[in-house]
């Protein structure tokens, strides 16, 4: 449709039909207009039977048949046709799983992802959906917080990288054509630096650690086309971001240029009244609409205010006609005025969703996302000896993680199935479910689905299946003391022993339960669940070998109990094909090529632990120096490094050479083991010494490699003004001339590196 016609459009509007093109409810609202049937956060607004006919979009449903139906409906009874927009969280998968986007990080493999994202929309587009409130930029630090499972770890550049990646998957070059479905890059800004790690908590950081870290990877996606913007529940610089003026209209519209929609999330927009900075209904409304706020999620401020606010003069008609238009703009692009079905299709959506070409992608994603930390010596498995396997992970459909949308963890594989195709009745099972938790039995059950939203709310029971307990005010017990008053389970421990006499090796696939992920999902306790521990202490101590998996959206605090394991593979949520993929390690078939995109913490008094932090006034130069920037009972360096992980092969990287002009710098990488592998080269920066601090270390560039065994490689990386750059103190993106440290290796922590004079 031409422009004109959209501002035609718009100009034909009333008041309430413009206010409700910029409300976002769910689906049922159309069907269910007596208010009585109204629930949740909706049923204190009051929507007439009128206002709700005319909602401008809707969330959290899919499949071709029941969006066609809807959009006809809605249509049928339309005073003007505005189609509607359908967005959903489709968030590592619509059927066919992926592994969880932090997963996704850890293969440093952006055109894989994108392959994948790509299958994804496919699955998406035909269920009938237009946009998903995806990728997630939020960088994170602190695995406390349940949503690192969404995010991609806690380096700006490899979050970009992946950001953009996923928006390129999702839209292509057009989020109209067919199979391509619009990206919501979420949930800007800074949402991953919660406060104590606890979800919607207060966010506060100065405006260069937010220009350093976590802008960047929303700038990348922005950059990459995303279609739609999410803002986040948190405030930035104490101004909650839903209404930021300077965040919405000066960064994201005026600095970046960014000209499609932005959505609050979820009721964020009447949360202004909690977060206190506005008094009532129409405060928050004139906020939203003078930050530049399009669409806001599940509340009903701008219709119940906009024609106060409107009649007071506290705000525009243009600004609002700006916001529909931005929104008609959106739905244009989609193709809907044209075909308001978009690629809604029942036999395609049968045909793709959940086939086995996603679901081999999905496995080579999986595959390549699995970080082997550990190994001595007993991977790949061969041994002819019985093999046991343990832990509440093998043999459940349950390891996607939170947010997979229509994955069926019933028709999922489960490890146990998977490897006993491989060796038959040599598998050995014991304690395959239920000790996840004690005093429950069903600790890896989901908990049940919300019933009326697609938010997760906490099921019910949770606190059951749970052992911490939530205290009364004034109350407290450690973490310890709640291991100590457990008691003591060694029926199940040798049961297993027993099950596994004639076994020299097992596998105990453990972890968190997948409901202790994602939204609303913060922890203080990080370890594995004492029962668990106490299996792979119980098998470690009897002398069996221990490979060790590890299921979680986070990074666990797993030092209590790493000496036990022989060998440990973090897995992480894997997805539909997650089994095979694990196979395929254990058995050698794929070589783990893995890095970690996130530190492991020693412990979670540590965290947040990361490797690109700035220098202090007193780095640990001399470990005698008590007066030094460092812990007493802790070093500060992460029980795992960002950049690391190991292969079945050993890889080395030397002969740091950079050019003359210093415009690029390489090093030889050699497959020195035996076998072919992939390993991930890194390229740091380290500006020495400028008008701002900067951080250690910086990755500015990364390469997969392949090599067969004993072949080598020169690896080249180009440097650029911009990697040098920075946001200086006048927030001017520039360089400073002077000395740079450039560093290259196969991990954060073991790098070789040059010092070179850079001037202009
Ligand atoms: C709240 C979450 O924060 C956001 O990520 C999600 O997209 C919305 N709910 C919609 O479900």
């Amino acid at each position: 449709m031409e422009k004109n016609k959209l501002l035609e459009l718009v100009s034909e509007m009333s008041l309430e039909e413009k206010a409700m093109q910029m409300t976002q409810l769910v689906p049922d609202m159309l069907y269910h207009l007596a208010p009585a049937n109204l629930t949740g956060p909706l049923r204190q607004w009051h929507f007439t039977h009128g206002q709700l006919r005319c909602a401008g979009s809707v969330l959290g449903k899919s499949g071709a048949a029941y969006l066609k139906k809807l959009q006809d409906d809605y249509l049928k009874d339309a005073r003007l046709p505005i189609p509607l927009l359908f967005m959903a969280d489709v968030i590592h998968g619509y059927e066919t799983i992926l592994p969880i986007p932090l997963a996704q990080s850890c293969t440093f493999d952006p055109e894989l992802v994108e392959e994948n994202a790509a299958a994804v929309a496919r699955e998406a587009a035909a269920a009938g959906l237009h946009v998903t409130f995806s990728p997630m930029a939020d960088l994170v630090r602190d695995p406390r917080w349940g949503r690192v499972m969404e995010a991609c770890g806690e380096d700006p550049w490899l979050n970009g990288q992946m950001a953009a990646a996923t928006v390129r998957g999702y839209q292509g070059n057009d989020p109209g054509k067919k199979g391509k479905i619009a990206a919501c890059v979420k949930h800007f800004a800074a949402y991953g630096q919660p406060e104590g790690g606890r979800d919607y908590n207060t966010v506060d950081m100065s405006r260069g650690v937010l220009r350093d870290f976590y802008l960047p990877a929303y700038r990348e996606a922005v950059r990459a086309g995303a279609a739609m913007v999410m803002t986040s529940f948190n405030t930035v610089e104490r101004v909650p971001a839903t209404c930021n003026r300077w965040l919405l209209d000066g960064i994201l519209r005026k600095e970046w240029g960014f000209q499609g929609v932005v959505i609050s999330d979820y009721t964020a927009a009447e949360e202004l009244m909690n977060h206190s900075v506005a008094a009532d209904v129409p405060e928050a409304g004139e906020k939203c609409i003078h930050a530049g706020l399009d669409i806001e999620m599940m509340s009903g401020i701008y219709a119940a205010s906009l024609a106060e606010l409107l009649e007071q003069g506290r705000i525009s008609e243009q600004e609002i006609d700006m916001c529909v238009m931005r929104i008609l703009e959106l739905k244009n692009r989609l193709g809907l005025f044209e075909n308001p079905w978009k690629d809604a299709d029942e036999e395609l959506e049968k045909r793709l969703c959940g086939c086995k070409e996603h679901l081999e992608l999905a496995r080579k994603l999986a595959r390549e996302s699995m970080v082997l930390l550990k190994n001595d010596n007993v991977l790949p498995l061969s041994t002819d000896t019985p093999i046991g396997l343990a832990g509440p992970f093998s043999n459940t459909g349950g390891i996607f993680g939170e947010w997979s949308y229509l994955g069926n963890r019933e028709k999922t594989r489960t490890l146990q199935e998977a490897l006993t195709e491989e060796y038959g009745t040599r598998l050995v099972t014991a304690m395959t479910d239920t000790f996840c938790r004690e005093n429950s039995d069903s600790a890896l059950e989901t908990p049940p689905e919300p019933e009326e939203f697609p938010e997760k709310s906490k099921p019910a029971d949770a606190e059951a299946l749970s052992d911490r307990k939530i205290l009364p005010c004034g109350e407290s017990h450690s973490v310890e003391e709640t291991r100590l008053r457990k008691p003591d389970v060694p029926d199940f421990v040798e049961e297993a022993l027993n099950r596994f006499r004639h076994c020299g090796l097992c596998i105990v696939a453990a972890g968190e339960p997948e409901w202790e992920t994602g939204e609303a999902a913060s922890k203080t306790d990080l370890r594995l669940s004492p029962n668990q521990e106490k299996l792979i202490r119980a098998l470690h101590n009897a002398g069996k070998k221990v490979v060790l998996l590890l299921f979680s959206g986070r990074p666990l605090d797993i030092a209590p109990i790493l000496d036990a394991a022989d060998a440990v593979l973090q897995v992480w949520f894997p997805g539909s094909a997650g089994a095979d993929a694990v196979t395929d390690i254990l058995t050698g078939k794929y070589n783990p090529s893995g890095r970690l995109s996130m530190s492991f913490p020693r412990n979670t008094g540590q965290i947040p632990v990361y490797y690109n932090c700035y220098n202090t006034g007193r780095p640990v130069l001399d470990p005698e120096n008590r007066f030094t920037s460092h812990y007493l009972d802790c070093p500060n360096s992460p029980l795992f490094p960002f950049g690391y992980g190991l292969s079945y092969t050993t890889f080395s990287c030397r002969n740091l050479k950079v050019s003359e002009d210093h415009s690029t710098a390489s090093v030889l990488v050699e497959n020195t083991g035996n076998r072919s592998g992939e390993t991930v080269v890194q390229l740091y920066l380290r500006d020495v010494s400028a008008s701002v601090v900067r951080p250690l270390k910086e990755l500015k560039g990364f390469r997969r490699i392949a090599l067969e065994a004993g072949d080598a490689v020169e690896v080249s990386f180009r440097i650029t003004a911009d990697m040098l750059s920075f946001y200086n103190e006048a927030e001017q993106w520039d360089w400073e001339p002077g000395e740079f440290d450039i560093m290259i290796g196969l991990d954060s922590e073991h790098v070789e590196c040059q010092r070179v004079w850079f001037q202009p």
